[in-house]
């Protein structure tokens, strides 16, 4: 089964097409990064204008690559949640319609439940069902949530942040720090030269349990990014690093409790193995540390290919046509949702 898949919950307008919910056939995604990256973040306004202009063309050109054309294209799926409104909005409406036209079924997908899944496309991983259950870490500009998979479908949220995403804390630190938006990859690149251990920034603890969640396996990052304001303004102390230190031990007290908490996860539940997705996934230092506490710990340490950590398409189409996602005559009905919560509809 050939699945259609289309993305536009923020910032990347993306199209896919994916056979039998693993070969991925063509992905194609247009990063708007440049129309948002002169106000330092994204303008919802902006990007549902962009996914407008240019969503037609990226689905033109993921049927046209994936060899099929639209007569080999069995079900559309599109994410409808969570992200910005009037963004998921275009990629639903476009995905229903194309259905329609094609007289074809559609599917409407989760997007955490997408990338929980990206590391599946790969050819070197296993089946989902090879690996369950699994303590999954997504981890992005917008979420930052640990999640177990007993199964496709069936998750339970174990975890989450009660303020910044760890995305977010790139961002916001990278600003501050004087550098290019978005922040993740600036601070991955300068942090490569500096010493991780050069000052000791807070490692943020939740005090009390929140939303009926252990508060042990809960993040918080808006301490962080305040010790480093006040940090940047002290002369005194800031004069005596160089940016790649400070870079360097800012990551350092990200990718710390992303490591941490993901491992205590996965024993606590009797999970043998972890699986990072999400835009920060894609950070050397926090692969690195997972591969390495993976090891110690006997964990197998699964995590997606970078082009599918980032927003893409893939993994809505890979998800659907691995059997998930809203189907029949509810999919044709069901609303954009911006605060979808994982294994929720
Ligand atoms: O998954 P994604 O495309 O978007 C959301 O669904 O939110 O992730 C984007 C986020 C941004 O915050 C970006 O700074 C971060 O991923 N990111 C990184 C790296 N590459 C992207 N963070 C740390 N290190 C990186 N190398
Ligand atoms: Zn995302």
């Amino acid at each position: 089964m050939n699945v259609l898949g289309i993305e536009t919950s923020c910032d990347e307008t993306a199209a896919a097409v994916v056979r039998d919910g693993r070969q991925v056939l063509a992905s194609v995604v247009f990063t708007q990064t440049e129309f948002h990256a002169p106000y330092g973040g994204v303008v919802p306004e902006v990007a549902s204008r962009n996914h407008l202009v240019y969503l037609p063309e990226i689905v033109e050109q993921a049927v046209s690559k994936s060899g099929v054309g639209w007569n080999g294209i069995d079900a559309i799926a599109a994410t409808y949640g969570p992200g910005l409104a009037s963004s998921l909005l275009i990629g639903l409406t476009t995905g229903r319609a194309l259905a329609l036209r094609l007289a074809k079924p559609f599917i409407a997908v989760n997007h955490l439940e997408a990338h929980l899944y990206a590391p599946f496309l790969s050819k070197s991983t296993p089946d989902p069902s090879g690996v369950c259950p699994f303590v999954g870490l997504v981890v992005s500009g917008g979420h930052t949530c640990l999640v177990m998979v007993e199964g496709l479908g069936k998750y339970r949220l174990l975890g989450t942040t009660v303020d910044d995403a760890a995305g977010e804390s790139f961002d916001k630190g990278a600003k501050l720090l004087g550098l290019g938006y978005p922040g993740g990859p600036e601070i991955d690149r300068l942090a490569g030269n500096g010493n991780a251990s050069a000052i000791t920034f807070p490692r943020g603890r939740v005090s009390a349990d929140t939303f009926g969640l252990s508060r042990d396996l809960c993040f918080s990052f808006s301490g962080l990014k305040t010790a480093l304001l006040y940090f940047l303004k002290d002369d005194s102390k800031a004069a005596g690093y160089s940016p790649a230190d400070i870079a360097a031990s800012y990551q350092q007290a990200i990718v710390d409790p992303l490591c941490k908490r993901l491992v205590a996860a996965a024993q606590r539940v009797g999970a043998g193995c972890v699986v990072l997705s999400g835009g920060v996934s894609i950070n050397r230092r926090l692969r690195e540390q997972a591969a390495k506490l993976g090891k110690l710990s006997g964990l197998r340490v699964l995590f997606a290919e970078p082009q599918y950590c980032l927003d893409n398409a893939a993994m809505v189409a890979g998800l659907a046509g691995a059997g998930q996602g809203i189907k029949g005559d509810e999919a044709w009905s069901v609303d954009v949702n911006p605060n979808l919560k994982i294994g929720f509809r």
